[in-house]
């Protein structure tokens, strides 16, 4: 039951749809592109107007479009950005234009998840509008079979914050981790931010790829069966690139800043295999087409953060979290690394929720995710040199006389003695079975290291180790290894044990 929007271009002068008053385009040395639509054949002049800045440009209107790039300019406002077109003598004229950082944020219903939702929503919502340099905008929920130039809707125009935009209808009006993020920025930068959130509650990867990336994987036009789809949205089906078409190809000429995602849940149980292909390539595509669609503007490399996925079934080890969690790493288990550049990762399987009122795969603390990511966004996106934002990896496990020693990147805060560790006992050396799995302990923890018991087995047989190897292994923000300062979360793992 797909809704095939087609937009004519009906050559009516206008900016296009992701432009409005409020908004934030992005920043020096960036320079933002305008565009929108008027009479073949006319000119357009283009003129930004402010508090250091006078700049016209002048453009023609080639096949119903125009565009321009403006000159760079200094973060801050408010601007007025006026588009003129010769052949109608008529004028648009944009105010309260502001200069920042603008993120695209998407995803499925984590990302959908409204400040309305969160914990503390009340207490987040009053302080919404204490921050009137965080400015959002929301494309509305729309599917197209081909590739649109123009969003079909917009759920939310470009806006100063208010606990009435944020707090709206449920999972469809405006994202806490989005906000949250943009709000924690703003505060590390003290400039604006522009948050252009564009998501859909219970959606697989396919459907945010375009098909060029999905031919990358192996993937060709699939349908997805309905009943492969587990969620909130069940009714819902999804042709493959369907969402790329519409909420996402026509925000590709905009200049942007990066982008961040919390997506997989969809896909715990389609294409699971896959997603270690589907979600890089598609991070490789957007970044090639955004960057082509803004005229270079958009780097090649944008940073690109993400969730990595919560919780959903207790006890459960065969849901495919556990999968789908090494998966969005490309099977490195940290971001970011050789595969996935310039990416980062917010860890979120230690705040687990079975008592959120929208379901425990929908946890209600927002708040740790959105500030793990900020962590990621300051020290990859922004370059800060001394911010912290990965938990412990393991660089080396060695099978020692009576116990299995793990040798972390960093100190460690090791907070539990037990749980969740298991060594793989495998003759010949393969590990795919969850029999070959047996649970071991923490027998002894120092500054960088934790040792664990050697389970029975053959030493010869001991192959590998891992971590956290299961949907829900931890309760809230006590799984057993974080960084030393205690707030970072060692991710899941599985490294190979070696004889030494
Ligand atoms: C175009 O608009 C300007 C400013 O409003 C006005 O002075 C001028 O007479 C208009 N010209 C035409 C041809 O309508
Ligand atoms: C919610 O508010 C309480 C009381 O102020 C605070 O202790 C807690 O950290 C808050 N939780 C989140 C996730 O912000
Ligand atoms: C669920 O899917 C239907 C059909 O596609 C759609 O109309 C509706 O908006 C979706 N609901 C949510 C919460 O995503
Ligand atoms: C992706 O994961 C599957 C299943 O675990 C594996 O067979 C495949 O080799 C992996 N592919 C890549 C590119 O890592
Ligand atoms: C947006 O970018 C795409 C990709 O480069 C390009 O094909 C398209 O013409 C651009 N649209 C506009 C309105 O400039
Ligand atoms: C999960 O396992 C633990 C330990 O065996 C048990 O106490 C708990 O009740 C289980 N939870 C569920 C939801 O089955
Ligand atoms: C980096 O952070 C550490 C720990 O917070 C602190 O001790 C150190 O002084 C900081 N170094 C710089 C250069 O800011």
């Amino acid at each position: 039951n797909i809704a095939n929007v087609h937009i004519a271009i009906s050559e009516v002068f206008r900016f296009s749809s992701y432009y409005g008053n409020h908004m934030v385009l992005q920043k020096a040395p960036a320079k933002a592109v305008v565009w929108g639509f008027g009479q073949t054949g006319a000119t357009v002049v283009v003129s930004l107007s402010g508090p250091h800045k006078v700049s016209a440009h002048s453009t023609a209107v080639i096949n119903g479009i125009w565009r321009t790039t403006l000159k760079p300019v200094e973060a801050g406002g408010p601007y007025k950005l006026t588009a003129s077109q010769s052949t109608t003598n008529s004028s648009i004229t944009l105010t309260d234009v502001l200069f920042g950082d603008t993120w695209l944020c998407s995803g499925q219903s984590n990302m959908a998840f409204t400040v309305g939702q969160v914990i503390n929503a009340t207490k987040e919502l009053a302080l919404a509008s204490k921050f009137p340099d965080v400015r959002i905008f929301q494309a509305a929920l729309e599917q197209s079979d081909e590739e649109l130039i123009d969003l079909a809707r917009v759920e939310v125009p470009w806006s100063q914050p208010t606990a009435e935009l944020l707090g709206g209808k449920k999972f469809s009006h405006f994202s806490a981790v989005c906000w949250l993020f943009g709000r924690y920025l703003y505060k590390t930068l003290k400039y604006p931010i522009g948050l252009v959130h564009s998501s859909w509650g219970g959606t697989p990867v396919e459907a945010w790829s375009s098909p060029r990336a999905l031919h990358k994987c192996g993937l060709v036009n699939s349908i997805l069966p309905v009943d492969t789809i587990m969620l909130e949205n069940a009714s819902a089906k999804w042709d493959s690139s369907v969402l790329w078409n519409a909420m996402i190809h026509p925000l590709l000429n905009m200049t942007i800043t990066g982008a961040i995602w919390y997506q997989g849940e969809a896909n715990t149980n389609y294409n699971r295999d896959k997603y270690n292909c589907t979600f890089p390539v598609m991070i490789d595509d957007w970044r090639m087409a955004f960057h082509e669609g803004s005229d270079g503007q958009t780097p090649l490399d944008f940073p690109f953060g993400f969730v990595q996925l919560s919780t959903c079934r207790e006890n459960d080890t065969q849901d495919g979290f556990r999968e789908i969690r090494w998966h969005q790493t490309a099977d490195y288990g940290y971001a970011p690394n050789e595969r996935m550049k310039n990416t980062f990762m917010a860890v979120a399987i230690d705040v687990p929720d079975d008592r959120s009122p929208w379901g425990s795969i929908h946890p209600e603390d927002k708040q740790d995710v959105a500030y793990r990511l900020v962590l990621g966004a300051r020290a990859v996106a922004y370059g800060e040199k001394n911010v912290s934002f990965q938990g412990p990896f393991p660089t080396r496990a060695m099978l020692k006389q009576d116990f299995i020693c793990i040798v972390f990147n960093q100190g460690i805060n090791a907070i539990a003695d037990d749980g969740f560790f298991e060594i793989c006992c495998s003759e010949d050396k393969t590990c795919e079975s969850d029999d070959k799995w047996l649970p071991v302990v923490i027998v002894k923890h120092g500054i960088n290291y934790v040792h664990v018991s050697t389970p029975k087995c053959p030493a010869a047989d001991i192959t590998a180790v891992r971590y956290l190897w299961t949907d829900w292994p931890c309760k809230f923000k006590a799984c057993p290894i974080y960084s030393s300062d205690g707030l970072l979360p060692a991710p899941p793992f599985i490294l190979a044990i070696t004889n030494q």
